[in-house]
């Protein structure tokens, strides 16, 4: 990852939204069209995050969130899901000391238990590393699902009413946001899935409720700068006005 600051360059700010988060798909048909190992289409798939990442600090975006295992992955072949392990590892592995020298915070959400130990360490390492720095936050889901970090979060909000530190009457939206898994951050301003499947997968359903949906034909290991910029122009020509009769920015 480079230390410069490349200057925004086919796209206006006010097109950079503050959060983007990323439904990385397709890495099995990039794979399958090149008659080569579905592993091979997540090995690029790491390339292509990697690239995002850089990008996503280049142009100045605050929060980037990637779907990188979802809940519903564990249905796969055991092979896969080990392959996909073993990404991970080596992701944070390699990638975290640069991360770090450019001063990423890495987040993640999802559900830690029932995890491998040494995977559970990994994330905690990660994000303890890089907890004071302030460039971009990339928010890793792994091991996640929007209905499971639902029921989280309503079981925590059941240990608080128990406790006695909730009560029932303050229980509306802004709380339940509170006990979700990264209560601080703000919602994705934009959602972008590659592959040209056109759905949120369980994906982020509290905090997409106001969120733009940029569908990209590119399979996720062809994903770069320029996509990235293609699909953040189509999120600039949207006007957003979150229910009401005036166009808004979204941060
Ligand atoms: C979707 O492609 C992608 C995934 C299931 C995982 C995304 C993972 C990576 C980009 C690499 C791993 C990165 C980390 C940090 C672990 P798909 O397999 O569903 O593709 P298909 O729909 O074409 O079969």
């Amino acid at each position: 990852m480079s230390e410069a600051h490349a200057p925004i360059s086919a796209i206006a700010s006010a097109e950079v939204p503050r959060h983007v988060a990323i439904i990385m798909d397709g890495n099995g048909r990039w794979a399958a069209a090149r008659g080569l190992p579905r592993g091979e289409g997540h090995r690029r798939g790491v390339e292509a995050l990697r690239r995002t990442v850089r990008a996503a600090g280049e142009l100045g975006i605050d929060v980037l969130t990637i779907f990188s295992f979802s809940t519903e992955n564990w249905s796969r072949p055991a092979t896969e899901i080990r392959e996909l392990m073993g990404l991970l590892r080596r992701f944070i592995r390699h990638d975290l000391a640069d991360l770090h020298r450019n001063n990423v915070r890495v987040r993640i959400i999802g559900e830690r238990e029932g995890l491998e130990p040494d995977i559970a360490r990994l994330l905690v390492e990660a994000e303890e590393l890089t907890r004071a720095n302030n460039g971009l936050t990339l928010v890793v889901a792994f091991n996640y699902g929007a209905r499971q970090e639902l029921a989280r979060a309503a079981r925590r909000m059941a240990d608080a009413l128990a406790q006695g530190s909730l009560k029932r009457d303050e229980v509306d939206v802004e709380t339940i946001g509170r006990f979700l898994d990264a209560p601080d951050l703000p919602d994705p301003d934009v959602i972008i899935r590659t592959s040209g499947e056109q759905r949120l997968s369980n994906f982020l359903l509290w905090q997409s409720a106001y969120s733009e949906l940029v569908f990209v034909q590119t399979y996720w290991p062809d994903f770069d700068r320029a996509a990235l910029e293609g699909a953040l122009q189509e999120y600039g020509q949207r006007v957003r006005r979150f229910g009401g009769l005036v166009a808004r920015t979204g941060s």
